[in-house]
């Protein structure tokens, strides 16, 4: 099993995350709309969807939108809130490493520090490459990630996070030899259940983004330290890349 099988794959997942994270999806696609002055009826993928918060929120303003992810359980819950709101998405069971699409989307998006999960560069660049294919030409790709320098700099072992009720401790750790980031969540619920998680990802610079984007047949246009457009630096808690396919 893959690690973040168990995690995505959970009902904790949803009880935790799913109400706060699609408020938050409704204004992230306002702001990806204008930063990239997006016009419906365009053609949105979405890789990795998940349960398709951005996904729906894209076709409820008019986006033609695909949203693949690898997990059922994802996929499954994405349908039914589509059927839920009346909203039209295609939602298919896919690995990202293996992207059937060929020139067929104005923009693709990946959110929500959705890559880095794979063992290799190879799958990355897979993943990337298949993004790439999947958009037309002069079509753009847009990257929600984490700055990497950030997370290094302000690097913190043990971490406490409260979602409501529920506390949740982070104990981390860097692997400097593969260059990730790996941390265990463990989340105590106020009804004494307990259930822990671990997540592995590889933390990538930006030249090493960029690197990798020009390797898939990405042209990198812009790093953006928030989806407002907002100027990138060191001190950036996001990074968030634009790239188009020439
Ligand atoms: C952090 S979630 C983000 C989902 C969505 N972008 C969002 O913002 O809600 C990462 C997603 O990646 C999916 N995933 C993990 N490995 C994958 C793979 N090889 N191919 C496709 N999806 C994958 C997981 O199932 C999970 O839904």
């Amino acid at each position: 099993m893959e690690w973040w099988q168990k995690l995505f794959n959970s009902p904790i997942y949803f009880e935790l995350y799913e109400e706060a994270d699609t408020r938050k999806a409704v204004e992230q696609v306002r702001d990806i709309v204008r930063l990239l002055d997006l016009k419906p009826p365009a053609r949105v993928l979405d890789v990795p969807c998940g349960y398709g918060r951005h996904a729906l929120e894209f076709a409820r303003r008019g986006f033609s939108v695909t949203g693949v992810d690898a997990s059922e359980v994802q996929i499954a819950r994405g349908r039914e809130k589509a059927e839920a709101a009346g909203a039209k998405v295609d939602f298919r069971v896919v690995d990202a490493r293996r992207l059937p699409f060929e020139g067929e989307f104005d923009l693709a998006i990946t959110m929500f520090l959705s890559f880095g999960y794979f063992e290799t560069d190879e799958e990355h660049l897979a993943m990337l490459h298949g993004i790439a294919g999947a958009l037309r030409p002069g079509g753009r790709f847009l990257m929600e990630s984490w700055n990497r320098e950030f997370e290094i700099r302000y690097f913190d072992r043990h971490q406490v996070d409260h979602t409501g009720d529920v506390v949740e401790v982070e104990e981390w750790e860097y692997d400097h030899l593969k260059g990730r980031l790996n941390w265990t969540n463990t989340a105590f619920f106020p009804d004494g259940r307990r259930d822990s998680w671990w997540h592995s990802i590889r933390a990538y610079t930006v030249v090493e983004m960029r690197a990798l984007f020009e390797r898939a047949g990405l042209r990198l246009d812009a790093v953006y330290g928030g989806l407002g457009g907002e100027p990138f630096s060191i001190e950036s808690e996001d990074a968030i890349f634009v790239a188009t396919r020439p």
